[in-house]
């Protein structure tokens, strides 16, 4: 086991650790930076393709595209690629969040018989290359095997979490047109069972969903509508056990996976096939160092970005074996994780702030050994120097190296971190561009900024395979959104970040109304719509604060149309939170006032709100058309 070296905060890893990392030398980034696309097609050549690529990269300004000409299926790649080498390997191992029970395992060869027949099953339904189909469903091996068939047979996925209320389940089900829906009975979660089929029943109505996919796993009692619903056992059991993985374009689509943005409604982010294999398999395997007997495990759930690429593409990509567990990782006890890392011997954990944070508060010091773990690593929202060293020294004792990775759903993978052979690892900063990466950080006029200087944080041509190709029916939307700030050639990943004099680069924070809430991506503008739609509710301004485990907490500012303020209106405010959104999204303070602090021209000032909370000056109140709204607020917030 390597130790890694620490030189005035920063953190190297040692000679062996070196030694044995598939990348130890620097050189790697000046080659790729010199010829990204020649990179890049060395690296997809590593994958099966039904075709070779013609052409690596073209760019049609602000679309671009990847491995044109060439036909793969990811599916393909997962399974049947590995089946040759490891077929008896274990794929998946699904640990249940009640103890009595016992965990599954399947191999590649079982994951991919299940996928297959599974394929089969989609087939009979109806389901043809292109369909949409939406996935709503827990932590199960189901999910995946359903994220494979779709991918396997050309339809195009879109997963939708679990937590996420009916409400949400049907914007995002009449965002795409969806005809069938994957589900499951319940699930367990603290201990408690929820019962998924009642949102998903809720969630499809006045949508196009025809057919309901149920998948057994609690047990709970459901409505069970005859021609309409689908029991997932009856409609494999008797399917045969190959089914032809479809040649896909490069270019087609994988998936779609909504995502929150600047305004209320949430944008469909699209994947492709070429692409996002080739970013999901290079990035798994050289970030995470992955060897043929590691074990790895990635806490995020399949509903977001990272449970799409680390909990189910990446490592099947690699042929990798790895943990999925159903419930919270800190449930029944605080040390679950930490004996589900030594039951199977986890050598690689990948997790995010908001659990690293609580992992410290309701542990503080950690008996495990956990002496597998090499590696441990970080995503999702910036993590503080403190949870960053107890989580260096609590969980990887001093001896592995911690990975903060930075990318979002946008990207498709990670690109930006310190590679674990050479790093540095240096706490707060996520490290420098993935090799064939071109990052800036510009100023509002488009200039690069100095060293410590905060500005904007961009990805330039040409950018990454794995990156979005669109927004679903929306490309208004996707221009403005990435290419509206800098030009059609920039892409601007709406980050505050900057360097320091090594050019490692810190992110700071978002610079739209995306909050991250206990690693959830939630948008204040989706969260003041669901409040506004309240009847009694006359308007609205939502604002994230910091919190000390959540990284971000909602609050919201609330004038009122009718009804008395009070404990009374909170709860009904939560609650219309909690069916429009999800339980995620819960505003952990409600204010009422009589009026919010607006310009001249009627613009809420969010920023003013924001002052209000960080204690900062707030500067010059002149503008505004209500000063006296702000005198109010002091008043009602101490
Ligand atoms: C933030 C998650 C700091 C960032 C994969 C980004 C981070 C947004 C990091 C995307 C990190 C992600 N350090 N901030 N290592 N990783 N973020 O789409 O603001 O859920 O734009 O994707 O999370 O969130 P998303």
């Amino acid at each position: 086991m390597g130790k890694i070296i620490n030189k005035k905060n920063m953190f190297f890893p040692d000679k062996e650790f070196k030694k044995k990392a598939l990348i130890n030398n620097n050189s790697i980034y000046k080659k790729a930076l010199k010829n990204p696309t020649k990179f890049w097609a060395d690296i997809a050549k590593e994958l099966y393709w039904f075709n070779k690529p013609k052409k690596t990269f073209v760019h049609k300004p602000p679309y671009f595209q990847w491995f044109t000409g060439g036909k793969i299926n990811i599916s393909y790649n997962c399974l049947d690629k590995n089946l040759e080498e490891r077929r008896n390997k274990v794929a998946l191992i699904w640990e249940p969040e009640p103890l009595e029970e016992r965990e599954r395992i399947l191999t590649y060869y079982e994951l991919s018989r299940q996928v297959n027949k599974f394929s089969n099953a989609l087939k009979q339904l109806g389901v043809k290359k292109g369909d949409v189909v939406g996935i709503y469903m827990p932590m199960l091996p189901e999910t995946i095997i359903a994220m494979l068939a779709c991918a396997r047979i050309g339809a195009v996925h879109a997963v939708v979490f679990s937590a996420f209320s009916s409400n949400a389940l049907k914007i995002r089900l009449e965002g795409t047109k969806a005809k069938i829906l994957i589900t499951a009975d319940g699930y367990y979660r603290r201990g408690k069972i929820v019962n998924l089929k009642d949102s998903a029943d809720e969630g499809i109505k006045g949508t196009n969903v025809k057919k309901v996919v149920v998948v057994k796993r609690a047990g709970n009692q459901i409505k069970f509508k005859k021609g309409r619903d689908y029991y997932w056992n009856e409609l494999t059991e008797n399917q045969k056990d190959h089914c032809e993985a479809a040649k896909m374009n490069s270019e087609d689509t994988l998936f779609i996976l909504f995502t929150s943005g600047s305004t209320g409604k949430p944008k469909g982010i699209i994947h492709t096939c070429g692409g996002y294999t080739v970013q999901a398999y290079a990035t798994t395997k050289l970030i995470f160092d992955l060897k043929d007997d590691d074990i790895f495990w990635s806490t995020a759930d399949l509903g977001w970005i990272t449970g799409h690429t680390y909990s189910c593409y990446g490592p099947l990509l690699n042929g990798t074996t790895f943990v999925l567990y159903e419930g919270v990782p800190g449930y029944p006890e605080p040390n679950q994780w930490c004996k589900t890392i030594e039951k199977y011997g986890v050598t690689t954990f990948y997790t995010a702030p908001t659990a690293i944070r609580m992992f410290e508060k309701e542990m503080r010091t950690i008996k495990e050994k956990m002496s597998t773990l090499q590696l441990i690593s970080s995503v999702g929202e910036p993590i503080d120097e403190e949870a960053w060293k107890w989580y260096f020294n609590q969980v990887g004792k001093g001896n592995c190296p911690i990975l903060d990775t930075w990318w979002q759903t946008e990207t498709g993978g990670i690109l930006i971190t310190s590679l674990p052979g050479i790093g540095p690892f240096k706490p707060t900063f996520t490290g420098i561009p993935f090799p064939g990466i071109r990052t800036d950080i510009l100023n509002k006029e488009g200039k690069p900024v100095k060293a410590n200087e905060k500005g904007n944080l961009v990805i330039l041509p040409p950018f990454s395979p794995g990156m979005l190709r669109g927004v679903y029916k929306n490309p208004k939307k996707y221009q403005e959104t990435y290419f509206g700030t800098y030009g059609n050639k920039i892409y601007f990943t709406s980050d505050v970040a900057y360097k320091d004099k090594n050019g490692l680069i810190r992110i700071v924070g978002r610079a739209d109304d995306v909050i991250k809430v206990a690693g959830h991506r939630l948008s204040t503008g989706e969260l003041e719509n669901i409040i506004d739609s309240y009847k009694k509710v006359s308007e609205c301004a939502v604002i994230g604060i910091p919190h000390e485990i959540k990284g971000e907490v909602p609050l919201a500012f609330v004038v009122l149309k009718s009804g008395k303020p009070g404990d009374e209106m909170k709860k009904e405010i939560v609650q219309q939170v909690e069916k429009g959104i999800g339980k995620i999204a819960r505003p952990a303070e409600i204010y009422f006032v009589k009026e919010l602090p607006k310009t001249r021209s009627g613009k809420i000032m969010r920023r003013i709100l924001r002052k209000l909370f960080s204690k900062e000056d707030m500067g010059d109140l002149s503008t505004l058309a209500n000063p006296e709204s702000v005198e109010e607020l002091k008043k009602i917030i101490q």
